[in-house]
């Protein structure tokens, strides 16, 4: 006898083992709930900040408040709540937001989502990722490029703007988006389970 069939049932029941297992890998109803709320309360603080500076100061005082202000708002929503809470992207403007492998690779993904004609707006990833014997929640967010964003992160950045930026971010690779473009993702972490490390 062949052993084909043998192995083409094992196989089947090992997928019906798996499938389970990898949907609940995408996190509970819980913390998808906590990351959305998470996500709201810090886009709210920096829209709130940005569109304050943006209004009283201008494009180079924004930057300022950008500057000084984004990374404060992600330390103070991450506080407390035990996540960490912060933006990526793949073209970065604080080199201290560039993105780690599994980001990346996220982001890559929705690149070719948006390509097959997805919304931005739409883009999320939730999945239990296991390391180092510890299980953490990773929980991942496009950000679409709206109209304001684009005095700093358009195709045509003011030239004394664009100066003030290199000045504080020499590296800056965060110009060049149009309009509707993934500028970037909120990106969230949980350690669910510590392990034994
Ligand atoms: C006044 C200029 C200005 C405007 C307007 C602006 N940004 Fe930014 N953006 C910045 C600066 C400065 C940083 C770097 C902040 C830091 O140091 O963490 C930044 C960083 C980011 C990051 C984090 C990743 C990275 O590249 O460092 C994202 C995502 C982002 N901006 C998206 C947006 C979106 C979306 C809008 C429109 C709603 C927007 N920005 C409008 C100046 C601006």
């Amino acid at each position: 006898m062949s052993p084909k069939p043998v192995f083409f049932a094992a196989l089947a029941i090992m997928l019906m083992l798996l499938a389970p297992a990898s949907a609940e890998n995408r996190g509970s109803p819980e913390l998808k709930g906590k990351a959305a709320e998470l996500i709201q309360d810090y886009a709210g603080k920096l829209k709130a900040a940005l569109g304050a500076a943006m209004q009283s100061q201008g494009p180079e005082g924004a930057l300022e408040v950008c500057n000084k202000q984004a990374p404060a708002i992600a330390a103070e929503v991450s506080q407390g709540s035990g996540w960490s809470v912060g933006r990526t992207s793949l073209k970065p403007r604080n080199t201290a937001s560039a993105p780690d492998a599994y980001e990346r690779n996220i982001m890559e993904a929705f690149d070719a989502r948006i390509a097959k004609g997805e919304k931005v707006g739409d883009l999320v990833s939730a999945e239990v990722v296991e390391g180092d014997g510890a299980k953490t929640f990773r929980f991942i967010k496009a950000i679409p490029t709206g109209e304001m964003c684009m005095t700093c992160h358009g195709e045509t950045v003011d030239p004394g703007l664009k100066q003030k930026i290199l000045a504080l971010y020499p590296d800056d690779q965060a110009t060049g988006f149009k309009e509707g473009d993934m500028r970037g993702v909120f990106t969230l972490k949980k350690i669910i389970d510590a392990g034994a490390r």
